[in-house]
């Protein structure tokens, strides 16, 4: 006699989840959504529920670098891509003169100019303002409103979130710049000795 199948729910599949550039080897079952395994199981709860009913946006995170709503995408479907979530958006940053301490330009803008109030939102319009300064360096207004048509914030009044996008691209472009001399100074001198 064979055995039944277990009920729906206690059957469990192996995925295989990079967070943050971490390899995370999980049993996750097949109805569990990206966002609670995030939340729940790796205790990375930067990564907000606000409508579990994909309106909101506050669950955004980065699968294989493009901005997804994570109520939205099943822990399986997840299996074998690399995830990004607001914990690992100032991973290794430097401290320099123009940040907060370990805050990505994108962060330090947001709080230079006042993108944030309760900050509920805030990690999901992050990392949609990050998948959008990946795709379009030097966004117009028309560009960032529609990037984060899809982030819903309580407070704010969005004109506030705009202009932190918009400052936070130009000091993203800006390190790029300043990153790009430096690598190109370093080669200067390495191939000038004689
Ligand atoms: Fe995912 Fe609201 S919690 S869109
Ligand atoms: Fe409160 Fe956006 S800052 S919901």
């Amino acid at each position: 006699m064979t055995a039944a199948p277990p009920p729906d729910g206690s059957r469990r599949l192996p995925i295989r989840l990079v967070v943050n550039g971490q390899r995370h080897d999980l049993e996750v079952e097949p109805r569990r959504m990206l966002v609670d395994v995030l939340r729940e199981d790796l205790d990375l709860t930067g990564t907000k529920v606000g409508c579990d009913t994909s309106q909101c946006g506050a669950c955004t995170v980065h699968l294989d670098g493009r901005a997804v709503k994570s109520c939205t995408v099943l822990a399986v479907q997840a299996d074998g891509f690399a995830v990004e979530t607001i914990e690992g958006v100032a991973a290794g940053r430097p401290w320099g003169p123009a940040l907060e301490p370990g805050l990505h330009p994108m962060q330090a803008a947001f709080v230079e100019h006042h993108g944030l109030q309760c900050g509920f939102c805030t990690p999901g319009m992050v990392m949609a303002a990050l998948d959008l300064a990946a795709r379009s360096p030097d966004p117009t207004e028309d560009e960032i409103r529609e990037a984060i048509h899809g982030n819903l914030c309580r407070c704010t009044g969005y004109q506030s979130i705009v202009a932190s996008i918009r400052a936070g691209a130009a000091a993203m472009r800006a390190e790029a710049a300043a990153m790009r001399a430096e690598a190109g100074a370093a080669q200067g001198s390495a191939g000038g000795g004689a």
